[in-house]
């Protein structure tokens, strides 16, 4: 592969995985993913700004051979989960003579989980300079996005921010930089919700933090850079806000039809009504796109069925995810079927504990829908058509 400058003395080095299916053993990718590190060659110093994933190691030794790096002074490390941090111990096999630059957190949990010992690290403050000689890092502390000590680096002179898991994508492109923004804006998206959503506050912060910097480029250690920024910081200004979209999701399974006879007619009765409906079978349902589809809706209704006693496992693992992913949903309901009692309901309200929303009525029936349940969807619907309106009126009164 040729070199890969980003700006001059700053290289590509990192890494793309094509074909990795899962993060996390969770998330899927369908897109693969990269690994972002980067070179740059100061006037008097060296650094590297974080490493690659273990499996992709070989490859950021190759790049850095490629591009005749025969010495490394600081190795930046902005955040200790493996993906970017696993082949630091090999960098410093490699260059022995390397300091590993970070704060003190990411220090603890680098010693914790890569056992790298004490003396190699160089402990830097928010706000704090190295010098490489012609050009100047300054390291921002952006906490929480998505461990609690990840952190970013500006490059004074060539006003590029490294802003790590912060604004990434998991997207494995040829291009090093967007070349198809709508493409970049959506996998961003599916990233944010996946990774970044349950720190809304936090990305919100440290999104207000970075925005009056003079940026040409935002450099993230997932998917391609941004020439320009506006792109993914207008795009998480509109994620991290309070505002929700006139949009309600359908998560639902269903065994026998009843519970999807309810989704069915519910969805018509609210298109019925004039909004936007997404129903997610759940037995089928990408858990990325939902959670994408949560980044912004202002309502979500679970529908499941019953299973012995209790909810459908796939309904429990969408309750889970959403308490787990937090997003701003605005009102929550529950429908669904059983055949002879139970505690679905109960225990979905359970797992669902932690979410802010305002909980509608429920919609229990016995087997399959009859005329009386339709009516019920149909008033459940009347109440989220007015929830709706009342919160566009709000957001007319606030513009
Ligand atoms: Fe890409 Fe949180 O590691």
């Amino acid at each position: 592969m040729p070199e890969q400058i980003i700006k001059s003395k700053i290289y590509y080095v990192g890494a793309r995985d094509w074909d990795r299916p899962l993060f996390d053993e969770l998330i899927p990718l369908p897109d693969g993913t990269t690994y972002n590190a980067y070179l740059i060659k100061g006037s008097q110093k060296i650094a590297l700004l974080d490493a690659v994933d273990p499996t992709k190691e070989a490859e950021l030794l190759d790049n850095l051979r490629r591009i005749g790096v025969e010495r490394i002074d600081y190795v930046i490390s902005h955040h200790a989960e493996q993906d970017h941090s696993g082949a630091i111990p090999t960098i410093l096999e490699h260059f022995p003579m390397a300091q590993v630059v970070t704060n003190q957190k990411c220090a603890n949990l680098l010693k914790e989980h890569l056992l790298i010992p004490d003396e190699k690290f160089k402990i830097i403050s928010d706000g704090e300079k190295l010098l490489l000689g012609d050009k100047t890092m300054r390291f921002i502390f952006t906490p929480w996005v998505h461990w609690p000590e990840t952190m970013s680096t500006y490059l004074e002179e060539d006003k590029v921010l490294f802003s790590c898991d912060f604004f990434g994508s998991h997207l494995a492109t040829s291009n090093l930089f967007v070349d198809d923004e709508s493409r970049v804006y959506r996998s961003a998206k599916r990233y944010y919700a996946e990774i970044m959503m349950p720190f809304r506050t936090n990305a919100r912060q440290n999104l207000e933090k970075v925005r009056n910097l003079p940026i040409d480029l935002i450099a993230p250690s997932h998917g391609p850079i941004y020439p320009k920024p506006d792109l993914i910081m207008n795009a998480y200004t509109d994620w991290t806000s309070d505002t929700v979209k006139d949009e309600v999701l359908i998560p639902y399974v269903s065994m026998h039809g009843s519970t999807a006879k309810m989704v069915e007619h519910l969805t018509s009765a609210l298109i019925e009504r004039d909004l936007k409906v997404q129903p997610f079978n759940l037995s089928r349902t990408d858990i990325g796109e939902l959670a994408m589809a949560l980044v912004d809706a202002a309502t979500v209704v679970l529908g499941s069925p019953t299973v012995i006693l209790g909810p459908h496992p796939a309904a429990v693992t969408a309750a889970y995810l959403l308490n787990l992913l937090r997003p701003k949903t605005k009102y929550l309901g529950v429908i669904g079927s059983y055949g002879w009692g139970g505690k679905m309901l109960d225990q979905l309200s359970a797992i669902l504990s932690g979410m802010k929303a305002e909980i509608l009525s429920p919609v229990i029936i016995k087997g399959y829908p009859k005329p009386d349940d339709f009516k019920a969807l149909d008033m459940l619907a009347d109440t989220i058509a007015e929830k709706h309106r009342n919160l566009k009126q709000l957001e007319r009164d606030k513009s």
